[in-house]
């Protein structure tokens, strides 16, 4: 027993795994280092409420910079109901309201369709649009992605918005290549059909819908979502709409990427 006791520490302490150990090597003590400093991490993140922790506010700092540092998002916004008191133009005031005050880079201008004249082709002259046309053609090309507030009249789109966006597709067309979104309040179906309809017409303009998330809304339950003037005037409704806006400037950032569109 003692013969192999002496044996075993002989040969123990001449292993070069244990001269490492009594001795550590660099990379031994660089790893070392690293542990504890994984714990310490680990303890700051697990100890600390997410808005408090003396570590995320550096890196929420960090991270803004990123967002700060990407291009600003234009966005244009149209509403196909021409009434006052729409619902539909009240979503897009609070979609421009969340914008201005929550989302960094997303600037929301809408862009009343009602001075459009319904398109007649006999008004063009040598490829030329009559000026209030021309003007709207331009806010179309000059912006990075389109909201559409979208109402249901008659299981579809209505009138103003694809006479609108007719003009946009008359040659050349301005919606090409640009990211868009859907909102819609209305009946039971909160304007579902109108908004695929919709979706449809942009297959051949070239319109890059993002697919979710969806917003439809039943403009009509209780309790209101919106006020007498149109007004939206539900917390959670917001939400969705920011949870909306938020996909829309990032899918816009994708497509403004370095690929130049395709022609075919
Ligand atoms: C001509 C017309 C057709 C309509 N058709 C539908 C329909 O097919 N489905 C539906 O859910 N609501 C329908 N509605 C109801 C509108 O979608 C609803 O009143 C909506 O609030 C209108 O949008 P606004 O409040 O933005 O004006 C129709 C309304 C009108 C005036």
């Amino acid at each position: 027993m003692k013969i192999m006791k002496k044996k075993s520490t002989t040969c123990y302490t001449n292993h070069p795994r244990v001269k490492d150990n009594h001795n550590p090597s660099p990379n031994l003590h660089h790893s070392r280092l690293l542990f504890f400093f994984s714990a310490f991490l680990c303890f700051f993140i697990i100890h600390f409420p997410r808005n408090t922790n003396p570590l995320s506010i550096p890196m929420a700092a960090a991270l803004s910079t990123v967002v700060g540092s990407q291009p600003a998002i234009k966005v244009i916004a149209l509403c196909g109901s021409l009434r006052q008191n729409s619902y539909n133009r009240g979503l897009i005031r609070a979609a421009t309201e969340i914008a201005k005050e929550s989302i960094d880079g997303l600037h929301i201008e809408f862009i009343d369709i009602s001075p459009l004249p319904m398109l007649n082709t006999d008004l063009e002259v040598d490829g030329t649009y009559p000026p209030v046309v021309e003007a709207f053609r331009r806010k179309i090309l000059e912006a990075d992605s389109y909201l559409f507030a979208s109402p249901e009249y008659n299981y579809s789109i209505t009138a103003p918005l694809k006479n609108a966006i007719d003009w946009g597709s008359r040659p050349p067309n301005v919606w090409r290549d640009k990211a868009a979104a859907i909102v819609s309040a209305g009946g039971g179906s909160g304007g579902l059909r109108s908004q695929y309809h919709l979706r449809q017409v942009g297959v051949f303009l070239d319109l890059h819908f993002i697919n979710k998330p969806e917003f439809f809304l039943n403009a009509f339950q209780t309790p209101p979502k919106f006020g007498s003037n149109g007004d939206l005037i539900d917390a959670e409704v917001r939400e969705r709409l920011k949870a909306l806006l938020l996909a829309l400037r990032a899918f816009s950032l994708r497509l403004k990427g370095t690929n130049p569109p395709v022609d075919c």
